[in-house]
């Protein structure tokens, strides 16, 4: 290997991070050769501290109604094509049920920002997942708001947060995304997560439209200093309504090999393999825990509902239902040498290692 490019991967073997010229340097100049190396060293490091377990998370798509209008997703308020439902907390509370039976401890409850879950529904909601499963853990994925409605929902019993950072660039952000919208309040929201004590997850997607070796230096460095709970990150898809229909999807290899940099960053990261990178790819999820990743999160959403959650085109697991979802991916990671557990899987301390 090229002499710059093996001190760089060096560095990050030996836990150290390489600021935005070296990121940059490493993405621009990466080669198979190297990305087998980083992809070795983070599957040991991910061995020493959760040996080869993959936790598994059941994703309830709750709505897919959203005020908001981000060019690259499927459900953008102005996707008229989109057929639009919601999930009341009776049918919420159902997939629950049958995620618990089948052994599932944390939910996360997924949704556009639909003003019809307010604090106060929600906060039932969540009462009544904690008070029928307290050994569960819930994770909200359900976008921005305000500092109250977070610290609300945290005094309900929500234990994480999900919320994709999208780009650690200003001004990718706002190519991204409408002007309603800003990178200070996106960040903002994570930073307040943060301070009422979610376990709180960022994450990008790889291959969005603008997206450069630049930006993603830019998000490696975010990471490695935000030191998020969990990292969710997979590859941009089109989707055929949105303005970026024509764009390319993002690869493969960029997300396994930016699933190996990210876990060598920040160790005890919890990083799934993701349904987009499943989507790609029919071994996605299975590359993606190849090269890193700890984490997959079969769909718990009614099967009627599936196909309308759509962020983008061709997603996968639509057609099946929980049970056979989670069938499908426990043979999926034993094919690898892996063993999916179903405990809340919490974020384990970095000492160790
Ligand atoms: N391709 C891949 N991922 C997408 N997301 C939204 N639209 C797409 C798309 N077209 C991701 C965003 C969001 C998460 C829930 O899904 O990163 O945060
Ligand atoms: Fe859903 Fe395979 S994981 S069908």
């Amino acid at each position: 290997m090229q002499e710059k490019l093996q001190a760089l991967a060096d560095s990050l073997i030996a836990g150290r991070s390489l600021g935005a010229e070296g990121f940059g340097y490493l993405l621009e100049n990466r080669t198979p050769q190297l990305a087998q190396a980083l992809a070795k060293a983070a599957v040991a490091v991910r061995q020493k501290i959760y040996g080869r377990a993959v936790y598994v998370r059941g994703l309830i798509e709750i709505s897919n109604i959203c005020k908001n209008d981000c060019l690259y997703c499927g459900i953008r308020a102005s996707n008229k094509n989109c057929q639009r439902y919601r999930l009341g907390p009776e049918e919420i509370l159902a997939c629950a049920d049958e995620g618990y039976r089948l052994g599932f401890r944390t939910f996360v409850l997924q949704g556009g920002e639909d003003a019809y879950y307010t604090d106060e529904l929600l906060a039932g909601l969540i009462g009544a997942l904690k008070g029928k499963y307290p050994d569960c853990a819930v994770t909200l994925s359900l976008g921005e708001r305000s500092y109250e409605s977070y610290k609300a929902l945290k005094g309900a019993g929500a234990d994480r947060y999900l919320l994709r950072h999208e780009t650690a660039d200003k001004a990718h952000y706002e190519s991204l995304h409408p002007p309603a919208m800003s990178f200070e309040n996106r960040m903002r929201c994570l930073r307040e997560l943060r301070g009422l004590g979610y376990q709180v997850g960022c994450g990008f997607m790889v291959g969005s439209p603008g997206q450069t070796a630049q930006t993603l230096a830019k998000d490696l460095q975010f990471i490695a200093e935000f030191k998020p709970d969990m990292c969710g990150i997979g590859p941009f898809v089109p989707h055929a309504d949105t303005v970026f229909a024509k764009e390319p999807a993002g690869t493969v290899e960029l997300t396994c090999f930016l699933l190996s940099v990210i876990r060598l960053l920040h160790p005890p990261v919890l990083l799934p393999a993701t349904t987009a990178l499943g989507t790609i790819h029919p071994e996605g999820r299975e590359m993606g825990i190849l090269s890193g990743a700890n984490v997959v999160m079969p769909n718990l959403s009614p099967v009627s509902v599936r196909e309308k959650y759509a962020l983008y085109d061709n997603k996968i697991c639509t057609g099946e239902e929980s049970a056979q979802c989670k069938d499908c991916l426990s043979r999926r990671m034993r094919s690898i040498g892996y063993e999916i557990v179903t405990d809340r899987g919490d974020v384990k301390a970095g000492e160790a290692l």
